[in-house]
């Protein structure tokens, strides 16, 4: 079997065979689907393992919104002997195109999945020391590529390799971030991956400095509020309902209980940040006249997806922002993408570049 394995959030499974679809034949190459509901990932065949390859290196990863995570498919074994898995995965790995600097042991991420994850780290040691005996694994790791291993059973894994660049950081596309005990909910947890899935470090440090100024809408209780002040960002918070006095402590933040539809700011800041749950096109065209209107530099906000015609919803959304954009001139960069995170909702990240008409 030759393909890309693309891991996805239980249920959406249907999403992410639409997008890999699509894009592959945007890309000029033609293959079909293996998905199971609620399996946690999206398997597309491709006729040769040389297309596979191909597909990898022409898709960029940061552009697919339902992965969490791919790789190229080397084989699928679903024998693999209990007592001696280690000889059937190298056996796998004989057509990896060159040695790899990491290993990744993953589950699709369920309950099945899960019960997997203790086999996965008892075979992690045993097997690296294998793979840098043969010679497919370099230590330390200096190479290119990543291996994947998705194990669906105790004797069945997807077998494979992805490249470091283009692909997610995380085994699985999944960071495990702890729940910060000072914040006021695990919202919170949403924007603290998207800074980091969509900001590299650089990145930032330069835009999350201390000083900088945001508006936050929806913002109660106040866990995204909470991730920009405790980078003594000061935060506009917009919400009728009330916010945590731990965040009002930090004397960084001016509630204002007003409609986030018409809340218009005195003066530009940094960052507009929005987690309103509203109809994902009201959300779309209220960002696009922020950025349109220059309120703002950057922008991370969900939008909350409907219940049918997800991607498609997603889809019409960002094109109507790269509209309202495009017209006005201005130059952006714009990316999107489910974290792990995110429930029925994708967040958004948009940052404005330099005017290219006007100035
Ligand atoms: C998902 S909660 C936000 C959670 C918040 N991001 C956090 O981390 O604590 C959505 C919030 O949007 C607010 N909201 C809904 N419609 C709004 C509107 N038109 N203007 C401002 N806030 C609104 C709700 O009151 C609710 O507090």
């Amino acid at each position: 079997m030759s393909g890309l394995f693309l891991y996805c959030r239980p249920g959406f499974e249907p999403e992410c065979a639409a997008e890999i679809q699509e894009k592959s034949s945007q890309a000029g190459l033609v293959g079909y689907i293996k998905a199971k509901a609620d399996s946690g990932y999206v398997v597309f065949v491709t006729t040769t393992p040389e297309e596979a390859a191909q597909l990898h290196q022409l898709l960029s990863f940061s552009e697919l919104i339902f992965a969490r995570q791919w790789f190229v498919i080397l084989a699928m074994r679903n024998d693999l002997p209990v007592d001696d898995r280690i000889s059937g995965l190298l056996d796998a790995m004989q057509a990896l195109p060159e040695p790899a600097g990491l290993l990744y042991l993953e589950t699709p991420d369920t309950n099945a999945g899960k019960e997997l994850s203790v086999l996965c780290r008892r075979l992690e040691q045993p097997l690296r020391k294998a793979l840098v005996d043969s010679g497919r694994l370099t230590e330390p790791a200096d190479a290119g590529l990543c291996i994947h291993i998705c194990f669906l059973s105790t004797h069945a894994a997807y077998i494979g390799y992805a490249s470091s660049q283009n692909s997610a950081v995380w085994p699985m596309g999944i960071p495990r971030l702890k729940f910060p005990g000072q914040a006021p909910s695990r919202s919170t947890l949403k924007l603290e991956e998207a800074l980091l899935y969509f900001l590299s470090d650089r990145q930032r440090e330069k835009m999350l400095q201390s000083g900088m100024t945001a508006v936050d809408l929806g913002a109660s209780p106040g866990g995204w509020t909470w991730q920009l002040v405790r980078r003594n960002i000061r935060v506009i918070a917009v919400d009728n309902g009330a916010m945590a006095e731990s965040v009002m402590a930090t004397g960084l933040v001016e509630h204002r209980r007003v409609d986030g539809f018409k809340f218009r700011p005195e003066h530009k800041v940094d960052w507009l940040v929005c987690d309103v749950v509203e109809q994902p096109i009201r959300i779309a065209e209220l960002m696009a006249s922020w950025l349109v209107s220059d309120w703002c530099n950057h922008a991370i906000f969900n939008l909350k997806l409907p219940m049918k015609k997800r991607y498609p919803e997603v889809k019409r959304c960002l094109a109507l922002i790269e509209q309202k954009l495009s017209e006005a001139g201005i130059d952006y960069i714009l990316r999107a993408r489910q974290l792990y995170h995110d429930r029925e909702e994708v967040t958004v990240f948009i940052t404005r570049q330099v005017y290219q008409r006007n100035r």
